[in-house]
């Protein structure tokens, strides 16, 4: 997408298609991370809309990733999920990764919840803990604001001091103490990828204040910022990062995404009925 393509006009004509699509307006939408997919399986009288049926929209290839927004009642409540989101190593540009978030925002979406697989950095994190996002660090070279700036969309310069809306966070962290549900809590590096951190990337990344490395999330959350989306986000810690315990692979990270899903399905059910 070309970035005079990503204005208020594009981005009114994708929601207008979407929201044909599903017959619905949901406030909160949630974006399902690598291996995270199973979430839209639980949402009631789903409705699909696949992104290469809407206008304007790249379609996700990352393994682990559908391609397409289910829309339905999750925990009662009506709610629009990203099956498979896009990411910027495949090749897209930050712009295609910011469109659908906007598209999102255009729909009627207030409450956007994000999900990944992340690595934890974080020496205290262990294979499988949850950790909800409280800031992070933009280490993957790019801004998906640059370029002409619609101000319909959003400002020109805009604060990223409360992305992650701190009312978000405290929802989150009350639902996790209610539940019994450990939740760390930290900050999330973005790296560009597709190849994973080198050890030595990681111990600089870990004196930067990174508690986990992931390759999502970061150009959705300055997107979300822009256009005035309240933030929440979770990592799900699929592996230590690299150099702290064995090699990386794609194939163990869904694997693990997979197999340690149930519990933030759990967290992110319990949110949305607080929301
Ligand atoms: N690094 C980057 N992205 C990731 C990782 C990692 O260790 N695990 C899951 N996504």
């Amino acid at each position: 997408m070309s970035e005079q393509q990503s204005t208020a006009g594009a981005v009114q004509r994708a929601a207008e298609a979407l929201r044909a699509a599903i017959g619905m307006a949901p406030k909160t939408a949630i974006v399902l991370g690598s291996g995270l997919g199973g979430l839209a399986d639980a949402i009631e009288q789903p409705v699909y809309a696949p992104y290469a049926g809407l206008p304007g929209f790249a379609v996700s290839t990352a393994p682990g990733h559908t391609g397409r927004f289910v829309a339905g009642k999750l925990a009662g409540k009506p709610v629009l999920c990203m099956q498979g989101r896009l990411h910027f190593y495949e090749g897209h540009s930050m712009q295609d990764i910011a469109f659908p978030v906007r598209v999102m925002k255009a729909a009627g979406v207030e409450n956007l919840l994000l999900t990944n697989a992340a690595g934890g950095v974080n020496n205290g994190f262990s294979v499988g803990d949850l950790m909800l996002i409280e800031d992070h660090i933009n280490f993957m070279g790019k801004n998906p604001l640059t370029g002409p700036n619609d101000e319909a969309i959003g400002p020109r310069f805009c604060d990223m001091s409360t992305a992650y809306t701190p009312a978000l966070r405290e929802i989150a962290l009350a639902v996790a103490a209610e539940q019994g549900i450990p939740l760390q809590r930290g900050v999330y590096l973005g790296y560009m990828g597709p190849s994973y951190e080198t050890p030595a990337e990681i111990r600089a990344f870990r004196l930067l204040g990174a508690d986990a490395v992931g390759m999502s999330t970061v150009p959705e959350v300055i997107a979300a910022a822009h256009c005035g989306l309240r933030v929440l986000a979770v990592s799900l810690i699929t592996n230590l990062a690299a150099g702290m315990a064995g090699k990386l692979s794609g194939e163990d990270v869904i694997e693990t995404a997979n197999r340690k899903a149930a519990v933030l399905q759990e967290l992110i059910t319990g949110i949305l009925a607080k929301l």
